[in-house]
């Protein structure tokens, strides 16, 4: 009789409050906007508009609250670190200049939305992600033991640019001789380059890189790169990355100027790129 009533009193204690928490509670992207983390990382954690604050959307969200934690308790400081420290207010007295800062349940939030934010297609198993600006950063860092590597079409890069630190053009897919129509894309069908693994293992061996090197790769918006880098992981190369907002970037969703890509992207973060390509960085013979 006692475990029924106890049983009563514990239920009725957690309907209101689950119906509280359910009704009140704002969801990670709006936390995410709350806290300021919006400022440096970027409205959807993926385009930072600080030049230091990494890509947070899709990576994943035990990684994001363990490193956040580090951060937010003090145990991770560093020159990088030093914006988020001063901006919170960590380990230094408040006062109504410090951005509030989340709690644990809040960060939990702010992790499993930011995990789940990036599109399916842009996911890869290892989540080596970096934005456009992120991937110009590493280079001016990292140039001479970094490839960037353009995985885009010859036809692509030909008549859109491309940016200028590129090491090498290396297409995941290729057009073929333009007589093939893809209806649902309404536009010319792309082929899978046989020879895309090869090619790349011949580049990353003849510039002294191995299958551990940092290779970064780009292509329109962050599909096709995704699906390259899990070729490549596939074949024994661990340190990956995609650039998530590629080259021309995504599609504006909403507007008058809805499909045009003007979101993201190198070209629209105002990154170096010229239509003048690389003679030594392009494949003549695919
Ligand atoms: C003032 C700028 C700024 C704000 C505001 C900010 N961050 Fe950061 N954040 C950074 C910088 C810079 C780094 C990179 C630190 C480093 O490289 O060591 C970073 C790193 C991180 C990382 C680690 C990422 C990784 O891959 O190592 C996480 C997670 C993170 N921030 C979450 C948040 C959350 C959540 C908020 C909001 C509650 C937030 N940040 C607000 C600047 C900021």
């Amino acid at each position: 009789m006692n475990h029924i009533i106890i049983g009563y009193a514990v239920l009725c204690l957690f309907i209101p409050w689950q119906a509280y928490a359910g009704d009140k509670e704002p969801d990670g992207k709006l936390l995410f906007e709350n806290h300021g983390c919006t400022n440096c990382h970027g409205l959807n954690g993926v385009h930072p508009t600080s030049k230091y604050a990494p890509v947070l959307k899709g990576k994943p969200a035990d990684y994001l609250i363990k490193k956040a934690s580090a951060i937010f308790s003090g145990k991770r400081f560093s020159n990088n670190t030093r914006l988020m420290h001063e901006q919170f207010c960590i380990g230094d007295e408040k006062d109504e200049g410090c951005y509030p800062t989340p709690s644990n349940s809040e960060l939990k939030k702010i992790a499993q939305w930011l995990s789940l934010g990036l599109a399916e297609k842009k996911k890869t198993p290892q989540a080596l992600y970096v934005s456009a600006q992120g991937a110009y950063d590493k280079l001016q860092e990292l140039d001479d033991k970094t490839l960037f590597i353009d995985i885009r079409t010859r036809a692509e890069v030909a008549f859109l640019g491309m940016p200028n630190d590129i090491d090498a053009n290396i297409p995941y897919m290729t057009i073929g001789d333009y007589s093939e129509w893809n209806e649902k894309k309404q536009n010319f069908k792309l082929y899978p380059n046989s020879e895309f693994t090869l090619l790349i293992d011949e580049f990353v061996s003849k510039h002294g890189f191995d299958k551990d090197s940092p290779i970064i790769l780009i292509c329109r918006s962050g599909n096709r790169s995704a699906k390259a880098a899990k070729l490549l992981f596939a074949t024994g190369y661990t340190n990956v990355y995609s650039v998530v907002d590629g080259f021309e970037g995504d599609k504006l969703k909403e507007g008058t100027r809805k499909g045009e890509r003007i979101v993201n992207g190198w070209k629209n973060s105002g990154l170096p790129w010229s239509y003048k390509l690389k003679r030594e960085a392009m494949y003549m013979e695919i």
